[in-house]
């Protein structure tokens, strides 16, 4: 594949097509984030993996290979990402899928690059295949064909371009085709958060807002954050205002309860909307199986935000399985929202074989 330049209609773009710092949804996450990989709690696999491969091409002088990151959203993967360009002393350009429309718009990216720097994708399942398959050769060989001219006066040429990182974030890697996935010598998954390790993030967290927070206040804020940084950190800076307003300033076990009820999260750590999905297979699909469209449909909420958002944690917790027929809830869903359990269902298993 190479790039027509002729008909590429330029390279501008409404939306900055990358920035140096970071997107909307990590905005408010920005003092918060941890620089280096020492300071970054949790991922423990992922982190001691990521140091061996980081000192290897430090050592031999070469770029990292290029990494792909994948797990629900709010985990860390361009905090990550941001780090890793800290460890390796190189700049970061930070783009997302969507973003990049044409072919030329990466080619704009690539060639922009310094010898050795990082560019992430965002959202990378969500480039179209155009503006794929220039990345196959920029990937594996450093270079990009390039069309000029048109018609039979038509000529190639090839671009060399830096030596380069890509690390690639997705919530969905099983939507990456297999040459892309292919061409990642790194893949690494983020799990789910313990509440101990949220626990440790808060009470940073809380150290770096100059917030005072007890142990048990930062435990409650981890227990119902669902196992997600970016919701301990958002939940933080939502009961610092009830502490502020009704606790003299501190953070205790009582304020955060206070306030995360008052937000509807419950002691678990589930919203309004988890509770919508789980009550609402059990009202209207005698607790499953559904399809996850027909479920979407039934609560007025896009299937994607269902499957990427919120199935992980309640599968997570025990509260849902995903058969090959559908959704189905477990007995733990009924006795959570105070439900009688049907005869017969025990723990969500015997749905399997219904
Ligand atoms: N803030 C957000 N994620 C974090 C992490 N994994 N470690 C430390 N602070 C964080």
């Amino acid at each position: 594949m190479s790039i027509d330049f002729s008909d590429s209609g330029g390279f501008e773009t409404e939306e900055p097509l990358v920035t140096t710092s970071l997107t909307r949804d990590d905005e408010n996450e920005g003092s918060l984030r941890p620089q280096s990989l020492t300071e970054y709690i949790g991922q423990k696999k992922a982190k001691e993996n990521l140091s061996i491969f980081i000192q290897a091409a430090k050592m031999r002088g070469e770029p990292l290979d290029h990494v792909l990151l994948h797990g629900p959203p709010g985990l860390g993967k361009t905090t990550l990402s941001g780090i890793i360009a800290n460890e390796m002393g190189v700049h970061i350009r930070i783009t997302s899928g969507p973003a990049i429309e044409k072919p030329g718009d990466l080619a704009a990216l690539l060639t922009n690059l310094a010898e050795n720097d990082i560019l992430f994708v965002d959202e990378i399942h969500r480039l179209n295949r155009s503006v794929e398959e220039i990345l196959y050769p920029a990937m594996e060989d450093f270079a990009i064909d390039i069309i000029i001219g048109k018609g039979p006066s038509a000529n190639s040429i090839r671009l060399d371009l830096p030596k380069f990182t890509l690390i690639g974030a997705t919530t969905r890697a099983g939507q990456l085709s297999a040459p892309l996935r292919d061409r990642f010598g790194v893949t690494l998954r983020l799990e789910l958060y313990t509440p101990e390790e949220l626990a440790l993030i808060v009470r940073r967290s809380a150290g770096i807002l100059e917030v005072p927070i007890e142990e048990d206040g930062s435990m409650e804020i981890a227990r119902r954050s669902r196992g997600t940084p970016r919701i301990a950190n958002r939940m933080l800076r939502r009961v610092r205002d009830f502490a502020q307003v009704i606790a003299g300033g501190v953070i205790t076990r009582d304020v955060a309860d206070k306030a995360l009820s008052a937000l509807e999260v419950d002691f678990l750590g589930l919203d309004a909307i988890d509770r919508r999905m789980l009550s609402s297979i059990i009202e209207h699909y005698s607790g499953g199986p559904v399809g996850l469209e027909t479920l979407a449909a039934t609560i007025n909420e896009e299937a994607v935000t269902l499957e990427d958002v919120y199935e992980p944690y309640l599968m997570q917790m025990g509260f849902l399985t995903r058969t090959p027929r559908g959704r189905c809830v477990t007995r733990r869903a009924y006795e959570h929202l105070g439900l009688k359990v049907p005869s017969g269902l025990n723990g969500g298993l015997d749905q399997l074989s219904l």
